[in-house]
């Protein structure tokens, strides 16, 4: 059973700017809730109790807005990135906390139609006795996830932000993943790739090449990646209109 999990939330949010200049993406509205809170509210519906929120250095707003994790029956704890070295390396700074459990990954500026999503994802994962699962949709973009390249339920291959002529399929990563403790000797292995930094899909990767068992759970509904103003506007007009999510 999965009663941990890590929410990496270290990026810049450049193109939020200059928002996140101030106040870390993630603290940004959706409704009448931050973009990170979306995703913790997803892990209340599971058995998660523990979660590593990874930060940067200058982004102590996380822990003023979510506390201890105590308003929400869990426990939280704020790990550092020091250096922005990738999703991969993000994760990595959560290991202590993981301490050789199996455990989940949702990142925190990813806002999901649904509630049940990490729910779904982790029951998948348990049933297929996976290594790793990986949480996909149908992308309209692939240069803004990792893509895979599926053969029944099982990854084959992964490649970070493909161009769209070398993209193997249209099925994109969106930010939820769970994961056996073996990943994180995946990551150890991991080399530079995308942008110089070290990347989980490379990660993932690895484990395919080992022989490991590396499955995907498509997510119906739909994903809002935000790393723009439109993306927070179309998350926020989804929102209000079909979850209410405005206080009265
Ligand atoms: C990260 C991952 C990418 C994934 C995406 C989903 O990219 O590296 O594989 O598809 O999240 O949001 P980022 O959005 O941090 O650039």
């Amino acid at each position: 059973m999965i009663k941990k999990a890590i929410i990496p939330a270290a990026g810049s949010g450049t193109r939020l700017g200059p928002f996140t200049d101030a106040i870390p993406k993630e603290l940004l509205p959706v409704g009448d809730k931050a973009i990170i809170e979306h995703v913790v509210e997803a892990f209340e519906l599971t058995e998660v109790d523990e979660i590593a929120i990874v930060v940067s250095p200058r982004k102590h707003g996380l822990s003023d807005y979510l506390g201890s994790g105590k308003k929400f029956g869990m426990h939280f704890s704020y790990v550092v990135q020091d250096e922005r070295l990738g999703l991969a390396n993000a994760v990595l700074a959560g290991e202590h906390v993981i301490n050789n459990h199996q455990f989940a990954v949702a990142l925190g500026d990813n806002f999901f139609r649904s509630q049940d999503f990490l729910r779904d994802l982790i029951a998948f994962h348990e049933e297929e006795d996976a290594d790793a699962t990986i949480g996909v949709a149908k992308v309209e973009d692939v240069t803004r996830h990792g893509i895979i390249k599926a053969e029944g339920n099982a990854v084959v291959d992964l490649i970070e932000k493909p161009k769209p002529e070398e993209a193997p399929s249209d099925l994109g990563a969106i930010g939820i993943y769970a994961f056996k403790p073996i990943i994180f000797d995946a990551i150890r292995e991991t080399k530079p790739g995308y942008k110089g930094e070290f990347q989980l899909t490379d990660s993932m990767k690895i484990l395919v090449e080992w022989g490991k068992k590396v499955v995907y759970k498509e997510i119906p509904g739909i994903h809002i990646d935000i790393g723009t103003v439109k993306d927070l506007v179309r998350a926020n007009a989804y929102y209000l209109d079909n979850r209410g999510g405005e206080k009265r």
